[in-house]
């Protein structure tokens, strides 16, 4: 009876309390266990805290030097016993100074009981944004053009590498929400609209962070974020109402997170919005339910910015500051990213007092925040590291850089072979992002909101450098002027008086920088101005090429007809105006495909995985499109040269059960110059209990051939890449007819369990 007792004890803490599957023989574990047993209450608290750089620095947000202030330093990390600090304030520092600013931190932390180090965070969403110098590589929209696991890898070890000389260990990337509403202000951030590609790329990623041991000054703790559902915001505003069926958040916007935990990441940040009226920062189900126990994620849940205090100040879920953080850590969130004063702390330690948190539940929170710090090595040596500092800055980050830039750009129109250009021609260079560098890096660029071109490394180029060091000064004209806003840009008397002289015009338009709210938009056409700039440029009868610097895809519908080639550049960070260059001017064959399907019009917002309604409609008019119908469909992007396929080959038409499909194809490149290409395979499953998508990205390679070569690419794929969510949630694979869709053609396979 006793012993029943205990096990129904045992097994309620372990519910309530989430409690991590001991494992008795980890020697962190066994440090963290005693260490935990001699805290306080207060101590412990003060680990799930985490405040900005700006609450402890001198001058808070309008710090420019990274001083610290003495007094509240203390105060946060003596007095509030403070486990974590994350951000910058005004800029990007320096490494020196970052140094100089950690020591600081982990000095004072000597002045504490236990002594416990503080474990620092950063956003280095595509590059290490905050610091001066860092080399910044496209964002995730512009890998995921590129189609290359590998390139991904390599990036994201250099970015590693960079945020560990600068002496920090943690970093909240990768994004892994998926991109399938292009309003959402944070589009950029995402591997785009497909599950496959944000899965493979974002386990891949997670990989690259944390594989050689957090312990190596290699690596760095990474961040998936934000879970879950925060892209599929119903009005595309960043932190608005999400209504999400669990059917479709399973099917779309849970493998991401599935497959980033398989591959270790240690760290989880949370959707700041709510999903079906419950904000997810408050939602047991999905944080331990699905969270901690079907996905199996060990590791530690930190809140998004504010988003505890926001339960009660903006959700009102919760009717006071107490009642939030109570319902907060009680859902499963270990640490609270408070972050601008210390009310979590206080109100923690009252919620506690008072019975509304069990001490289990902080315990739990605390030791996983412990682990995490033992397994960086902070309680080895928690100041930045010599060795990591002989990383930052590479030569080869530079070539890395360019590699993936090159291979993001995405050739989206080419009438007549328009481009390459020949060098010799007289080149007009105009448009907004002519001369800007934050519309080619975006958001999170040595600032939050990447518009400040003072902190950019001096040697960064904007297009019209770019282009002027390729074909000469004398063969470029501008109208334009430095910045994206610079009203020089929008001039079109001066754009048509100049074209007189030029053989072709080069119009770079898109978007500007921007991150998070403030990039909310309330339409995706391209601006007014930038319409008028294009229209001008037609009518002078040059031929006219469109660059996009572009985050999310702008409606550009209106003036696509005229333009002879288009070449999507995403926001393609440090080299990026030198790939853009290299493609338009033949130096570089362009092989990015896009990873979502340019829309033609707010009407007109169809995904490429469409369900079957989505692409037959009832029709009476035969002016009305029905289906599919994007400007661009997803994985369109052109090269120089031509590829063609051979039989697409299936070893088997019956599968059965567990067996593979091996599947093959040939591709030649026919053309004149080498070229890089990749190979998607896709699946359409017939007929299913819920209605099947046109068609499923299950796997894609990328191959290089040289001019005239021939490759045989092969894919294995089993029932699992098959499978779907029912309509009782589970992932399962159903009996009956396939295709195999690659290129233009499809074959028929039949599956029996
Ligand atoms: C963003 C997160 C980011 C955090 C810390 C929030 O506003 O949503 O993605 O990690 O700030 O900078």
């Amino acid at each position: 009876m006793k012993n029943l007792l205990l096990l129904v004890i045992a097994i309620t803490i372990v519910i309530e309390g989430q409690a991590q599957k001991p494992k008795p023989n980890d020697p962190d574990e066994k440090k963290v266990n005693s260490l935990i047993a001699r805290m306080t209450l207060e101590e412990k608290v003060g680990q799930m805290t985490q405040v900005t750089l700006a609450l402890i620095a001198k001058g808070s947000w309008s710090n420019q030097d990274g001083e610290l202030d003495d007094a509240l330093l203390k105060d946060a990390v003596v007095n509030h016993q403070v486990g974590s600090i994350l951000n910058t304030t005004a800029h990007a520092l320096s490494v020196d100074t970052w140094h100089k600013l950690l020591t600081k931190i982990q000095d004072e932390t000597k002045n504490t009981r236990l002594k416990i180090p503080i474990i620092y965070g950063l956003d280095a969403i595509h590059g290490q944004t905050y610091t001066l110098g860092a080399t910044l590589y496209p964002h995730n929209i512009g890998m995921a053009a590129t189609r290359n696991l590998d390139l991904a890898r390599l990036v994201t070890k250099a970015a590693a590498k960079e945020v560990r000389a600068s002496g920090v260990r943690w970093n909240f990337a990768p994004v892994l929400d998926c991109g399938r509403q292009p309003l959402w202000s944070r589009f950029p951030e995402t591997y785009g609209e497909d599950v496959f590609i944000g899965k493979t790329m974002g386990a891949a990623v997670v990989k690259a962070y944390e594989e050689d041991g957090l312990k190596n000054p290699t690596a760095v703790a990474s961040c998936m974020k934000h879970y879950i559902g925060y892209s599929a915001s119903r009005n595309g505003k960043d932190r608005t109402p999400i209504y999400l069926p669990e059917i479709e958040l399973r099917e779309y916007y849970l493998p991401q997170f599935r497959e980033a935990v398989k591959a270790g990441a240690t760290t989880i940040m949370i959707n700041s919005s709510e999903i079906n009226g419950q904000p997810v920062h408050a939602n047991k189900y999905l944080l331990i339910d699905v969270l901690r126990r079907e996905l199996g994620f060990e590791g530690v849940i930190v809140t998004d910015w504010m988003d505890i205090i926001r339960l009660h100040t903006w959700h009102s879920v919760a009717a006071t500051p107490r009642e939030a953080v109570a319902m907060a850590i009680n859902a499963g969130i270990d640490m609270s990213m408070v972050p601008s004063d210390f009310s979590f702390y206080g109100l923690l330690i009252e919620a506690v007092n008072k019975g509304e948190v069990k001490m289990t539940r902080i315990d739990d929170a605390v030791k996983r925040i412990l682990l995490l710090k033992m397994k960086t090595g902070l309680f080895d040596n928690p100041y930045p590291e010599p060795a990591a500092t002989a990383n930052f800055g590479k030569p080869e980050y530079q070539t890395l850089a360019l590699d993936a830039a090159h291979e993001a750009m995405t050739l989206l129109k080419n009438d007549n072979n328009s481009l390459p250009l020949a060098k010799n021609k007289k080149v007009l260079v105009a448009g907004p992002s002519a001369q800007s560098l934050s519309a080619l890096n975006g958001a999170w660029s040595y600032t939050w909101q990447g518009k400040e071109e003072d902190w950019f490394p001096r040697d960064s180029k904007n297009i019209l450098q770019a282009i002027t060091d390729k074909i000469g000064a004398a063969n470029v004209i501008t109208t334009t002027g430095k910045g994206f806003d610079n009203s020089m840009n929008y001039d079109v008397a001066s754009l048509t008086k100049a074209a007189a002289n030029a053989d072709v015009i080069v119009l770079c338009i898109g978007e500007n920088s921007y991150a998070e709210s403030p990039g909310n938009t309330s339409d995706l056409a391209l601006e007014e101005n930038q319409v008028a700039l294009a229209k001008a440029a037609y009518m002078t009868g040059k031929p006219v090429i469109l660059v996009l610097t572009e985050g999310r895809p702008k409606f550009i519908s209106n003036i696509e007809p005229a333009a002879k080639g288009i070449l999507m550049a995403y926001w393609c960070g440090k080299k990026a105006a030198e790939a853009i260059a290299d493609v338009l001017f033949g130096d570089y064959n362009p092989n990015g495909i896009l990873p979502f399907s340019y829309p033609r019009s707010m009407g007109e917002m169809v995904l490429y995985d469409r369900k079957p309604t989505e692409d037959v409609r009832e029709v009476f008019n035969d002016d009305i499109h029905t289906g599919y119908n994007p400007l661009f469909p997803f994985g369109h992007g052109l090269s120089y040269t031509t590829f063609e396929y051979g039989e697409l080959k299936l070893n088997t038409t019956n599968l059965k059960g567990n067996e593979k499909l091996s599947v093959s194809i040939t591709v030649k490149n026919t053309g004149k110059i080498d070229g890089k290409h990749t190979v998607e395979l896709y699946t359409h499953d017939l007929y299913a209990s819920i209605t099947p998508n046109m068609k499923r990205l299950r796997a894609f390679q990328k191959i290089n051939l040289k001019a005239g070569e021939t490759q045989t690419v092969h894919f294995v794929i089993d029932s699992n890449d098959l499978a779907f969510v029912n309509a009782q949630l589970k992932t399962v694979t159903e009996p009956g007819d396939f295709e195999v869709i690659v290129g233009k053609q499809k074959v028929l396979f039949n599956y029996q369990q």
